[in-house]
């Protein structure tokens, strides 16, 4: 079984230092670097866009990962493409033609995935799990990072996992929101492939060892 990845949220970085943390990711055993960027409309708070992306993708190392918690995602998908995202993230409630959507990102050569807030139930993913490469699973309601983990995400991990496995599809699982040493561990058990984490890491007293630590745990779900 391929090792899971782990992809720090920058949006817990310190912007007065971006290069450096940026820097610290890429020294570390990090596999993406998960970018949020929010509209004040689709989640109650604004991040960034284009613009910040494409300077962190002039430094970074590693695949961007990037998260639109954003209303009508289809019209920026070319664009988040151009400044550098591997991976583009829609949110399935901000998507009413989520087949074509998925389909567009795929056009571009990203990876197409969705995400789905806490209420969303893995479900509503059954008829096109085969078209997404990865679907992100937030554990934590959208908008802020450092919010408390929601444990029923557990759950849903498992559910989708047999959903994934039924349809025989490569898609991968992603956990966003109050990820940390404290629950890696569980989440991977109950067949997570992607931890993003980003208080837990930048947070910490040495953000590279957390990275190393959350990279260690073992998978042996089966
Ligand atoms: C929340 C974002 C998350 C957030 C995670 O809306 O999508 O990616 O940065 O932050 P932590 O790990 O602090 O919960
Ligand atoms: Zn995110």
């Amino acid at each position: 079984m391929e090792k899971h990845k782990i992809a720090p949220s920058v949006l817990a970085a310190d912007f007065t230092r971006l290069g450096e943390e940026i820097d610290l990711v890429n020294q570390s055993e990090a596999d993406w670097f998960h970018l949020d960027v929010m509209d004040g409309r689709f989640v109650p708070n604004i991040t960034f866009g284009m613009f910040i992306i494409e300077a962190i993708h002039k430094m970074a190392q590693k695949p961007l990962d990037v998260h639109l918690m954003i209303v009508e995602p289809e019209k920026y998908i070319e664009a988040f493409r151009q400044v550098g995202a591997e991976v583009i993230t829609v949110h399935y409630e901000a998507c009413p033609h989520l087949h074509r959507t998925v389909h567009q990102i795929r056009e571009t050569g990203a990876m197409a995935g969705v995400a789905l807030n806490p209420h969303t139930p893995v479900q509503v993913l059954e008829d096109l799990i085969e078209d997404i490469d990865l679907v992100c699973l937030m554990s934590v309601n959208p908008g802020f990072g450092g919010q408390k983990f929601i444990y029923q995400t557990l759950s849903k991990i498992r559910k989708l996992r047999e959903m994934i496995a039924t349809a025989n599809a490569p898609t991968l699982i992603e956990i966003d929101g109050g990820v940390g040493l404290q629950n890696a561990e569980a989440l991977l058990q109950a067949g997570a492939d992607v931890l993003v984490a980003g208080s837990s890491v930048f947070g910490a007293k040495d953000p590279k060892a957390t990275i190393a630590a959350l990279k260690a745990f073992e998978r042996k779900f089966s």
